[in-house]
């Protein structure tokens, strides 16, 4: 059985750095890793995200934003997510169904009931392991997050993105063994070495990762982010 680990966080938190170099110190450490990321990660998940995301897609009402993203997720889960976790793979996700409830119930206003009820059906009963929130204060992500122009969700503002980060504080409070807060404020290595240690109560492989020695060989972090990328858009091509 492998292990399923997702990645949340309010726009512009460092998500996806951190999710690019925990993949390749996994992979370092010889773990099959499975990268994905949602809205996404196969052709008809792609095809809705581009729906979801489209700044001119403004009128779209929340009823029909949360059905997406669950259309979306059962593709992704039933396949890629369910056969990758029946091998030993580490399948990482960046978001997930946290992402909906933090996201179209705590900032978009949906009953928490309701959202709960489509985020069963929408994972087809598949809960993560372990889930990572990158908390961080609203106004220094949002500036990170917008330096490449807005989407749609972006363009919400610094109100949406502070109903948000309570959405996940408050998700983490009621499930607190799966959901673990990771203090995303300081630099990329600061977070991760933060990040490895959070993460190593759910993947002990972790523990032998010397981290300033594996920090140092990122010298050149940006080809290794873009070698990632290019990796997991072609994990999304083949599945
Ligand atoms: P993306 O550009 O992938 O953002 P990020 O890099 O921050 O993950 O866009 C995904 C957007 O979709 C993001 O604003 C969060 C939002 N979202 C939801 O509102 N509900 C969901 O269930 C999911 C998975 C994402």
């Amino acid at each position: 059985m492998g292990t399923f680990v997702t990645f949340e966080g309010i726009d512009g938190c460092g998500k996806s750095t951190q999710i690019k170099l925990i993949v390749a110190a996994l992979r370092e450490l010889g773990a099959n890793c499975v990268c994905l990321r949602e809205p996404g990660g196969t052709a008809i998940s792609e095809k809705i995200r581009a729906l979801l995301l489209d700044p001119q897609n403004m009128e779209m009402r929340p009823e029909a934003e949360l059905l997406l993203y669950e259309a979306s997720r059962a593709q992704l889960v039933r396949q890629v997510i369910e056969p990758a976790l029946k091998t030993d793979s580490v399948v990482l996700c960046d978001r997930y169904f946290d992402s909906t409830f933090a996201y179209q119930a705590a900032a978009r206003g949906l009953s928490e009931d309701v959202v709960r009820t489509a985020n069963e059906l929408g994972s087809c009963g598949f809960v993560p392991d372990v889930t990572i929130v990158f908390d961080l204060d609203v106004e220094v992500a949002l500036q990170r997050a917008t330096r490449g122009g807005a989407d749609r969700l972006e363009a919400e503002g610094v109100e949406f993105q502070r109903r948000v980060r309570e959405g996940y504080v408050r998700a983490a409070e009621l499930e607190p063994d799966r959901i673990l807060l990771v203090d995303a404020d300081g630099t990329p290595e600061q977070v991760f070495g933060r990040l490895v240690e959070t993460l190593s109560l759910a993947l002990p492989m972790l523990n032998s990762l010397d981290v300033a020695s594996f920090l140092s060989r990122q010298a050149d972090l940006e080809r290794v982010m873009a070698d990632i990328a290019l990796s997991l858009s072609e994990d999304a091509q083949d599945a």
